[in-house]
């Protein structure tokens, strides 16, 4: 059930920083473990510096020693719900493409693997030739 995961998103997403966009974002990030990693968007009167809530969620977990996830919810209060950004698919894709990406709206939700929002994935295996 993803009724606990999409909670925690929707709890850590009060917290956003975004006094720009008033985009509110919140995003959980279950481990294989089953711990939970948490993050908001934290905007910049710079505006390029923000960063999204998925990869501060997945920065608190590696730097908790997290490496393998299994689903994370990305709450917004749009419907239908927004999908994880180009860049955040690209970071999330470097930890496995099976992971589940749940997106939460007001009313409605939307489901992928991380492999399907990011066909042919730029990877490591590139650098290895
Ligand atoms: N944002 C996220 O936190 N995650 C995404 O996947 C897309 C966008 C944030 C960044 C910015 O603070 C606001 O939403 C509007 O772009």
């Amino acid at each position: 059930m993803s009724a606990e995961l999409v909670r925690r998103a929707r709890e850590v997403q009060r917290h956003a920083y975004c006094p720009y966009s008033k985009f509110r974002v919140g995003a959980a990030l279950e481990a294989a473990d089953g711990r939970v990693f948490v993050g908001t968007n934290v905007e910049s009167a710079s505006y390029g510096l923000t960063i999204c809530a998925e990869r501060m969620a997945l920065g608190a977990a590696v730097a908790a020693g997290a490496r393998q996830f299994t689903r994370i919810v990305v709450a917004t209060d749009v419907d239908p719900p927004a999908s994880p950004c180009g860049a955040c698919r690209q970071l999330l894709a470097e930890f496995g493409l099976a992971l589940e990406v749940i997106a939460a709206g007001p009313t409605s939700e939307r489901r992928w693997t991380l492999r399907d929002l990011l066909p042919d994935a730029f990877a490591r295996a590139a650098l290895e030739q």
